[in-house]
């Protein structure tokens, strides 16, 4: 099986503060992975830097064969769009757009007329099984749906990882289980790839592998 990443030993380094320390990590492509770790240990850095939201100090980091480490911010900004989508604890909805015209927005760049544009976030809105609040502004929907949607978002440009934050950190244990068996779906029935950031080791035990960090490393 192929690596849909590698990451070969990170270092990330804030003023005099080193909050990730020789981290090196290989995700297969299909996998769905957890990371765990205590407040502060560095998750979200390191999926920041995974993702190429942000860039390390040191080290190397390709997605399906494309370094992401070397690559201006256009390429960068065009690699993210296409190839990673990602889902956030506090949904990151915009609010004054409705449900489907934020799944619709990451395919904005790219030219399709308004009607495809819908038609797409529709299919998508369908799959997370919240398309009758497609014309719903994110403050009428509850958290749930709000993360539905978020999922729908973040599949829109046919992704080919996912890298989720701490996503049922703000729902309520019932929802936080529905969250999870989308994303348990995506995985089992898309060979999606997955890296997921929990603080909950029930939530944790989904995954196919578990990495755990430590003060900015990964201990196992
Ligand atoms: N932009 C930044 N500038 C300076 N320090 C930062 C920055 N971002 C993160 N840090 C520091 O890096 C450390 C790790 O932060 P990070 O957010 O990665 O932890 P985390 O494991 O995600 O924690 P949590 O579980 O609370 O979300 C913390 O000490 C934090 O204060
Ligand atoms: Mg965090």
């Amino acid at each position: 099986m192929n690596n849909i990443l590698t990451a070969v030993n990170l270092n990330k380094t804030f003023d005099s503060l080193q909050v990730v320390k020789e981290v090196s990590l290989t995700i297969k492509n299909g996998e769905f992975v957890c990371l765990v770790g205590k407040s502060g240990s560095g998750k979200t850095t390191l999926l920041s830097i995974l993702s190429g939201l942000e860039q390390p100090t040191e080290g190397t980091v390709s997605i399906n064969g494309t370094s992401i480490t070397d690559s201006s911010e256009n390429e960068l900004a065009l690699f993210r769009r296409k190839a990673v989508g990602f889902v956030f604890q506090s949904f990151h909805l915009i609010p004054t757009l409705s449900a489907w015209e934020n799944v619709a927005l990451p395919l904005f760049p790219i030219k399709m007329d308004k009607e495809k544009r819908k038609k797409r976030a529709m299919e998508l809105l369908c799959q997370m099984e919240i398309d009758h609040r497609a014309d719903h502004r994110p403050s009428t929907l509850s958290g749930g749906e709000k993360q539905r949607v978020a999922i729908a978002r973040a599949l829109v440009n046919r992704p080919e990882i996912i890298f989720a934050d701490e996503p049922t950190g703000n729902l309520d244990s019932e929802t936080s289980g529905a969250i999870i068996n989308i994303l348990k779906h995506l995985h089992e029935k898309n060979g999606m790839s997955i890296l997921m950031v929990t603080h909950d080791q029930d939530l944790a035990t989904s995954a196919d592998r578990i990495v755990r960090m430590q003060d900015g490393k990964v201990v196992s």
